[in-house]
């Protein structure tokens, strides 16, 4: 399969397997961008990654399912965008082969599954504090579609750093094969994360939202200095920001560890540390979540200076 032309359009299990078999049997393999719809360049960049690496001769499957089980609000799930038509051109247009879009009982024939994922301690911080339930109803669907898809390769977004961190946790511990990539958060022009919920804020919380890079980017500016200079820099950014209701600012490791309360260098394992600063806040009635890499101890570019040097 070589992308570049009409996707064939799967609803059903049956008609996905089909349409994999000839992949299967000529050795190709499957890039896999599981998504919940109302496509938009961030997606597009997920779509366009998963075909650069698994090459011409692979598969690039797309699934498009809103999974009731993440939803804990029954009015978000009520009011999450379908646009299945603008979904199947921005696969088109970016090479994928097959868009699996199952309606809810093909996907949970019997109702909600009486056997489903535990995810764990990591999801009851950040995210899922504010959202219980949320990324066991997220990796119980992720697992099901890795089970219906057979992906070699999957790619998610680190707009949803939670998601991915914990993805590749469930991956490991439970051996399911599959290699899972990150693609990096694709951003407006003012540095606002591209999310589908953008569609929701007006144009003055539009502008009010780009105010959330602005507190990221300040605190990994800041993070040479340590965790609580990282912090202080954000939320002076917090206080020039309008309309912005915070929920969470956190620095934490690259695998999620809390180091909000470290208070020095020195207590960090090692330095330079990489990490990551996360934000959450409501803007109107639109809840927004994005996060930045960050390097604690040593600037980005030091990092970036020594890896080149060593090379
Ligand atoms: O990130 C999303 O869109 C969803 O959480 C996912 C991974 C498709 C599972 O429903």
């Amino acid at each position: 399969m070589s992308g570049g032309t009409t996707p064939a359009l799967a609803a059903t299990r049956a008609a996905l397997a089909e349409v994999l078999a000839p992949v299967r049997s000529s050795g190709g393999r499957v890039a896999f961008v599981p998504t919940m719809g109302a496509l938009h360049d961030g997606h597009a960049g997920l779509v366009r990654l998963a075909r650069e690496v698994v090459g011409p001769d692979g598969a690039v499957v797309v699934s498009v399912f809103v999974n009731p089980l993440q939803f804990d609000d029954a009015a978000d799930l009520e009011r999450y965008p379908r646009t299945l038509d603008a979904d199947l051109a921005v696969c088109a247009r970016e090479g994928a082969d097959v868009v699996f879009a199952p309606a809810v009982d093909e996907v949970y024939p019997g109702g909600p599954p009486q056997v489903t994922v535990h995810p764990g301690p990591l999801a009851d911080v950040l995210e899922g504090a504010s959202r219980p339930g949320h990324f066991a109803g997220v990796l119980t669907v992720v697992a099901k579609l890795f089970g219906l898809v057979r992906p070699d390769v999957a790619v998610f977004g680190e707009k949803d750093y939670q998601q991915l961190t914990l993805v590749r946790r469930m991956v490991a511990d439970l051996c399911l094969g599959v290699e899972v990539v990150g693609a990096p958060t694709r951003r407006e022009a003012d540095g606002l994360a591209m999310s589908s919920r953008n569609r929701h804020l007006d144009a003055v919380e539009r502008e009010q939202a780009a105010a959330l890079h602005r507190v990221l980017a300040a605190a990994a500016g800041a993070a040479s200095q340590g965790v609580p200079a990282a912090l202080a820099a954000a939320r002076a950014e917090l206080r020039e920001a309008h309309g912005v209701d915070l929920d969470y600012l956190a620095v934490t490791d690259v695998g999620l560890a809390d180091l909000t309360a470290t208070a020095s260098l020195d207590e960090l394992p090692t330095v330079p540390l990489e990490g990551r600063v996360l934000v959450a806040a409501r803007v109107g009635t639109t809840r927004l979540i994005d996060n930045l890499p960050l390097v604690l101890g040593t600037t980005a570019a030091d990092v970036r200076t020594t890896r080149e040097g060593d090379s």
